[in-house]
């Protein structure tokens, strides 16, 4: 999976457990990323509708969530990514605008990038297959790239594994169906229908998915976009229609409460950390429209799980906090059976 900021990879294991816990067999991710918790909410069996506004949340959507690996023939699949492979480099706006004006990535994989984009255009463009090989060409270039995790900056010294040759691999597909839905979760989370759980892991504060991963959306795009600064971001980052609301401090707590509210689901999770602009008991409070509120912390440094307590809807807590430094929260909204279910077991959760 790619290098992405706010992956929520280490927490996969409890919020797995919290899924199985709730007997869900529907969900909402409402804000997908890389849809690693939508993937490992469908690996239970769910139907899952993955939402996010990235064009490449939507590539990986439509790959792992939105297609049945049943009912994808993988001889195909893998006979289009050695053809790919075999292609030879060809400058184009990669290695123009990501290898030379800004570094990125080595020529010699920008050039690669340039020809297999290209190709999947002029093959397989509106095929089953078209957002399976996008998503492997990413996930390609992401271990070939010499950044730091984010697109606001390349390392000045070309990292060690920019010197690696891209390799597309056919990535491994979920059996089941799903959906994916590019969108702002703002206008359409009451839009979607009714699940059993949804979970929601918004951006907290000012960095911006956009800006922060341009070369992905880029490469998706294929739109060869005008660009500025060092980084060569795309010229529409300055469009108001490229910013999202939780980017934005002062209005971000409105939207992030109706946005919890529109959701129509019986059990709600959210996601937090200590650096939102949020504050827990605000969070607590937009979530009790669900029901009771229970709260998990973990703390980041030593990945352990603690119970901190179990809200009523009016805040009435239960339980203490037992660390309270670089903690992430996961907060739990629904019927107190339901939450309990959920959570019996996890007091010793570990996230590895
Ligand atoms: C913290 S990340 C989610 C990470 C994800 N849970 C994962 O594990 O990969 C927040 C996501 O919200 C998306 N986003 C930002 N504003 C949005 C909006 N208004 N509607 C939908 N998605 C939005 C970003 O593109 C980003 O992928």
């Amino acid at each position: 999976m790619i290098k992405y900021l706010g992956s929520k990879r280490r927490l996969i294991p409890v919020l797995t457990e919290l899924f199985e816990g709730s007997g869900a067999t529907t969900a909402l991710d409402l804000f997908t990323g890389t849809t690693r918790v939508a993937q490992a909410f469908k690996a239970t069996g769910a139907h899952v509708t993955a939402l996010d506004t990235a064009r490449y949340s939507e590539v990986f959507a439509r790959t792992w969530i939105a297609h049945d690996a049943d009912a994808v023939d993988r001889v195909t699949l893998q006979a289009a990514v050695d053809d790919l492979n075999r292609l030879r480099g060809e400058p184009g706006y990669v290695t123009e605008t990501f290898c030379r004006r800004s570094r990125f990535f080595q020529p010699f994989n920008g050039e690669r990038i340039d020809a297999i984009r290209d190709a999947i255009t002029r093959d397989h463009a509106g095929s089953a297959l078209e957002p399976i090989l996008l998503t492997s060409l990413l996930l390609a270039a992401d271990k070939v790239d010499s950044t730091a995790g984010v697109q606001m900056a390349y390392i000045k010294q070309w990292a060690p594994r920019s010197y690696k040759p891209l390799v597309l691999e056919a990535p491994e597909l979920l059996a089941g169906a799903g959906r994916a839905v590019r969108g702002d979760a703002t206008v359409l989370a009451g839009t979607l229908g009714s699940f059993d759980l949804a979970y929601l892991d918004p951006p907290y504060n000012q960095h911006r998915y956009f800006t922060n991963y341009h070369v992905w959306e880029t490469i998706v795009a294929w739109d060869q976009p005008e660009h500025y600064g060092i980084a060569c971001k795309r010229l529409d980052a300055r469009d108001d229609e490229t910013k999202s609301v939780f980017n934005r401090k002062r209005e971000m707590p409105q939207a992030l409460a109706d946005t919890i509210a529109s959701v129509d689901a019986e059990v709600v999770i959210v996601s937090y950390n200590d650096e939102s602009w949020v504050n827990l008991d605000d969070l607590r409070d937009m979530c009790a429209v669900h029901g009771d509120v229970g709260v998990l912390a973990f703390d980041s440094k030593r990945y352990i799980g603690a119970q901190i307590g179990i809200h009523d809807p009016q805040g009435n807590k239960v339980g203490t906090v037992s660390h309270t430094r670089n903690l992430e929260y996961v907060v739990i909204a629904g019927p107190r059976p339901r939450i309990d279910a959920m959570t019996t077991g996890l007091l010793a959760a570990r996230v590895t």
